[in-house]
């Protein structure tokens, strides 16, 4: 009695070792599925890394060094003593605008808007360990070149502060005599004061003992002394 699943060999596939080979035929379908199976893990697995690219963790996860420092400084609760960048202490996370903005929940790529060729160049740069730490430090200028914005586009845009200089002028008028957003002298980035992972330094303080550091903020003469500031100019 034969079993009907058993088909005999001779009519259909030829007999290796002793083995059905399989028929060409089926030989093409099952690479066929393969392929689209390795397809659709490969889409799945490459959306889901752009979605983790996305998130503040993956720098911090993908390159411990030199990212985590900037993890940090980014997690760092309101209102507390922590460390900046280069681990000097700062009084009031609050001056930080990384972790200003964490809790308003942004992204480091809201402010870091990412290129293809800087985010290569980077990963080349990491991979081959060829980066100096501390990083250089980056000002409004490098931040925007890349994408082609005007250095004052970084801040002051639709979706980030929605005004003008001159608006903030106004905004910030109660600051007196030496508001700082007032070009007395020449017009500054914004980032030569408000910093993202190091405390924010009054930079009009360097010749005007007048001009008010605010809470949590330090001095020009601070900021020279801080431990990275140099080699990171
Ligand atoms: C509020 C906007 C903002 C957010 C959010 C932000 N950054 Fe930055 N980042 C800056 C600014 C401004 C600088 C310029 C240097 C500084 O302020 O310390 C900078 C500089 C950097 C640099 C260049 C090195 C240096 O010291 O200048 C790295 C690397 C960096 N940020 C990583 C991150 C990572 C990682 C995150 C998220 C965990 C993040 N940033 C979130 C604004 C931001
Ligand atoms: C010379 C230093 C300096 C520069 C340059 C500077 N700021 Fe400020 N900014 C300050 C100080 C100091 C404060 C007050 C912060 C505080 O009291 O905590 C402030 C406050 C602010 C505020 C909060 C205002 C409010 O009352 O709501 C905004 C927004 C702001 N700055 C945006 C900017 C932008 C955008 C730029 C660049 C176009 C810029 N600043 C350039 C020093 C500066
Ligand atoms: C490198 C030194 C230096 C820095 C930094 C500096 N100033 Fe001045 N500033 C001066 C000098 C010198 C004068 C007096 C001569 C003049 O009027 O240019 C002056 C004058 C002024 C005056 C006129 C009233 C006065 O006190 O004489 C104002 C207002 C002023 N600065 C505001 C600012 C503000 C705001 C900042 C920060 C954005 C700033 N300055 C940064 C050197 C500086």
């Amino acid at each position: 009695m034969s079993d009907n699943n058993t088909i005999p060999a001779a009519e259909h596939d030829p007999v290796i070792d002793g083995k059905a080979a399989p028929s060409p035929k089926r030989k093409g379908r099952r690479a066929a599925i393969a392929a689209v199976v390795v397809a659709a893990v490969l889409v799945v697995a490459s959306a889901g890394l752009w979605v983790w690219h996305e998130q503040p963790s993956f720098c911090g996860a993908i390159c411990h060094t030199p990212m985590d420092n900037y993890l940090a400084t980014y997690e760092a609760p309101l209102g507390q003593a922590t460390t900046d960048k280069w681990g000097n202490p700062v009084a009031d996370s609050s001056s930080m605008l990384a972790a200003v903005h964490a809790a308003e929940g942004d992204t480091c790529m809201d402010c870091h808007i990412p290129t293809l060729s800087e985010q290569v160049g980077e990963g080349v740069a990491w991979v081959a360990g060829n980066y100096e730490f501390p990083l250089l430090e980056r000002d409004a200028s490098d931040l925007t070149e890349a994408s082609g914005r005007a250095n004052d586009e970084l801040c002051l845009n639709e979706s980030c502060h929605n005004l003008t200089r001159e608006d903030l002028v106004e905004k910030t008028a109660d600051m007196g005599t030496y508001n700082p957003h007032d070009p007395h002298h020449t017009e500054l980035d914004c980032t030569t004061c408000h910093k993202a992972h190091r405390a924010s330094v009054m930079y009009c303080s360097q010749c005007h003992a007048q001009a008010e550091v605010p809470e949590g903020w330090i001095s020009m003469g601070e900021s020279n002394e801080l431990v990275g500031v140099k080699a990171a100019e």
